[in-house]
Formats: structure tokens, C-alpha cells, sequence
């Protein structure tokens, strides 16, 4: 079975690939169908934006289609960036929002720099049957970035009984991240569908 992946982020095409590896299906990208994959993020939730996207790229390919959202809430921060995780400064890339984020918390003790990454991911069967999953990982925010391994804001999030950040963890973030929860998920649901 072909399922198309309604996203362009090549980090998180990576990370999905990779856990949903083992599944007797063809993971689709933008790429792979030469076409480029535009939604408007706009809504005001993660499980909104991930249903704009999935309904866009079913739409768009005609293939089964899996899309997710994701985001950094900092508690601090009153649960910012959130849903504008992507989109915290004015560039929209991952320096510029790492250091805003740095600036933000500068002076802040380790007690008070909570955060935790959230993903729904959605996949949409039909117009009608979108099904939904969700993932969380909690951690708290480094003081500075460290590592290079993966994507975003990994640099400077540290999970929950460990003294490293997602960007120096490296493959081992793909067992505990909020995606890979919620792509456990989505994979005892596609196992038991594909049966
Ligand atoms: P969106 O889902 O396309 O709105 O983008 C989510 C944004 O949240 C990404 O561009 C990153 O900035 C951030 N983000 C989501 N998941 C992760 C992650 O696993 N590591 C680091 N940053 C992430």
C-alpha cells in the first residue's frame, strides 16, 4: 500500500521513515511525486493543523495520507511557541527561533525551564475517516545549544531523565520522542488495517 507524507520537513520525513521502516508500505513524499506539497498552518491547534494537512495532501494525491504537527511548549512561555513553533521569529528558521528561545529563558533556573514537544499526527483514510494520534515528550530547555544531530529546536531540549539534548541523543530520540509515540500508534492501528 502507498501512503503519502504531507510534509516537506526533511527532519521529520527522516524520523517517520525510519519508525514506520518495519510496515508493509510505501511511504509517498512531496519529493517522490514531484510536486510540491503548500498548506496554510493556521489553525489554532496542533489536531487542526494536522487535519488541514492530511486533507490536503489526500486531496492533492489521491493516496491515504499521513501529515502531522508538532511543536515546542515552553512553560514558561505560557505554552509558547506551540502551534507557531515553525514560526516564532520573523526568518522562520531554526537559529533565529533557538536563540529567541535562549534569550527568553536567559537567567532562568533549570526548575523554571520545563518544556515538552507535542505531536498529532493525523491520517486521513477518506474525506470522512481521518483518525488521529498523539505523542508527548517532556524535558526541560538547556541553558545552551548543544549538538547537531536532528532538526528544529533539538539543539536545546533536554527529555526527562536524561542529560542530553534530542540533537546529541541522535537515534535515541526515535524511541522516546513525542513523534515516535504517536507513530507507535499509528503503526498498531495501520498493522491491524493492512491485516
Ligand atoms: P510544523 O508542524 O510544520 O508547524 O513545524 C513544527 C515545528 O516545531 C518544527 O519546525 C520545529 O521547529 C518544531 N519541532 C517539532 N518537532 C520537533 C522535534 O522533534 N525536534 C525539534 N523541533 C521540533
Amino acid at each position: 500500500m502507498k501512503i503519502f507524507l504531507a510534509t516537506n520537513n526533511k527532519g521529520k520525513i527522516k524520523e517517520i521513515k525510519e519508525i514506520l521502516s518495519d510496515l508493509n508500505i510505501e511511504i509517498l513524499t512531496p519529493r517522490d511525486l514531484k510536486i510540491k506539497f503548500i498548506c496554510k498552518e493556521d489553525g489554532d491547534s496542533f489536531y487542526e493543523n494536522a487535519y488541514k494537512k492530511a486533507i490536503t495532501g489526500l486531496l492533492q494525491t489521491g493516496y491515504i495520507t499521513i501529515s502531522e504537527d508538532s511543536g515546542l511548549m515552553i512553560d514558561y512561555l505560557k505554552g509558547a511557541p506551540g502551534v507557531k513553533s515553525a514560526r516564532f521569529t520573523k526568518k522562520k528558521n531554526n537559529k533565529e527561533n533557538i536563540k529567541k528561545v535562549l534569550s527568553l529563558l536567559k537567567g532562568i533556573k533549570k526548575e523554571q525551564r520545563k518544556a515538552k514537544f507535542k505531536c498529532v499526527i493525523a491520517l486521513a483514510l477518506s474525506f470522512k475517516k481521518v483518525k488521529f494520534f498523539e505523542g508527548e515528550c517532556e524535558g526541560y530547555i538547556s541553558e545552551k545549544e548543544m549538538g547537531n544531530k536532528g532538526f528544529g529546536y533539538d539543539p536545546i531540549f533536554i527529555p526527562k531523565g536524561y542529560k542530553k539534548t534530542f540533537a546529541l541523543l541522535g537515534e535515541e530520540k526515535n524511541k522516546i520522542s513525542h513523534r515516535a509515540k504517536a507513530l507507535f500508534q499509528l503503526k498498531n492501528f495501520l498493522q491491524t488495517f493492512l491485516k
